[in-house]
């Protein structure tokens, strides 16, 4: 997806809960190539001006690229909220119709919009009128199954109404993670389609990256859970783009303590728990008795002691601190 005058090819999952500012600043640090995402944004409170939203929305220098990720069904609230959103700059829009989560589901929005043609279209109408950066949304290719005929109506009526990108994870929404991601539905639906197509789902090494670019012909390429495990994925994937080889020493010490104390810095003590939690479930399958140290993690309520648990851990397993790649 071209923005700014600049094609980009990778981007970093929208996750609730993970892609705090503390992820994506880490995974900048590896490469400036990479596309940003908020955690996902309901609506509903950003319409409201809702205070507790505010350091969900707020931007950082790092975050460039930067879309935010919209969730809703009302296409007044949508519209405004995406209004709101621009004005603390970005480079686009992102509408989520790809969310499984049942809480979502139950109010018809995230995946439910795939079951609900002419309102998801609305919602696009309202949107694109209000938004003049990109209006980009992810989704499920289906809802009970996948299923290309809809996929080719659904993203052809995406085009019609102006959206610029659409990203496809491509399971069935009522899949959740069980099956593998069809990455042979992104491969027939690029060819039938005039927007960018961004595909997503199960790359965890920049070869399978490289693959599913050549073999699909895709735009891009978007990565969540293993991003956040291995947050120098991009930086790989690049050099891999490039053919270029690339070696790099991890401090994975220092990296884990480092997105904890920025999720200190960069967000309000009530999110610290959740998100740190979030965190080290990925972070943690680094180190081999990650486990075990994941579960006594999860007994912390706060930064501080889950740091020193790390600390200790290091101390007795010094030689898994530097990782080379
Ligand atoms: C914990 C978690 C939270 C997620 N939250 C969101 C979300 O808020 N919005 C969204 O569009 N997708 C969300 N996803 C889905 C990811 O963006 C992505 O589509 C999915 O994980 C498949 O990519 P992967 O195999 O690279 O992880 C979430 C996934 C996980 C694991």
């Amino acid at each position: 997806m071209v923005i700014n005058g600049t094609h980009h090819t990778l981007h970093l999952a929208p996750m609730a809960e993970l892609t705090t500012p503390a992820l994506r600043k880490v995974v900048k640090n590896f490469t400036d190539n990479v596309v940003l995402y908020s955690e996902m944004l309901a609506s509903g409170a950003i319409h409201a001006k809702a205070p507790h939203n505010e350091p969900l929305i707020q931007r950082y220098d790092f975050d460039n690229p930067f879309f935010y990720q919209l969730v809703g069904n009302n296409p007044d609230i949508m519209a405004n909220a995406a209004t709101i959103l621009q004005d603390y700059g970005c480079d686009g829009i992102n509408i989520n119709m790809a969310c499984s989560a049942p809480h979502i589901l139950k109010t018809g929005a995230g995946a439910s919009l795939l079951c609900n043609f002419h309102l998801a279209k609305s919602v696009i109408v309202a949107c694109r009128k209000n938004v003049y950066g990109l209006l980009t949304v992810k989704m499920r290719a289906g809802f009970h199954d996948v299923n290309l005929q809809f996929l080719r109506q659904f993203v052809s009526m995406l085009q019609d109404e102006g959206v610029d990108a659409v990203i496809i994870h491509p399971r069935a929404a009522k899949w959740g993670f069980t099956r593998k991601a069809r990455w042979d539905i992104i491969e027939a639906i690029v060819t039938e389609v005039n927007i960018p197509v961004i595909g997503n789902g199960d790359i965890s090494e920049p070869a399978s990256a490289l693959h599913r670019l050549q073999q699909t012909h895709c735009d891009g390429i978007m990565i969540g859970r293993a991003a956040v495990q291995k947050p120098w994925i991009f930086a790989q994937c690049e050099a891999a783009l490039r053919q270029q080889s690339l070696s790099l020493s991890l401090n994975i010490e220092e990296m884990w303590i480092d997105v904890l104390q920025n999720i200190q810095v960069m967000l309000p003590q009530k999110l610290h728990k959740s998100r740190a939690h979030r965190f080290c479930a990925y972070y943690h399958k680094n180190v081999k008795f990650g486990h075990t140290l994941f579960s006594s993690i999860r007994q912390c309520n706060e930064i501080n002691d889950m740091i020193v648990l790390i600390r200790n851990y290091f101390k007795r397993n010094e030689e898994e601190r530097i990782n080379i790649v």
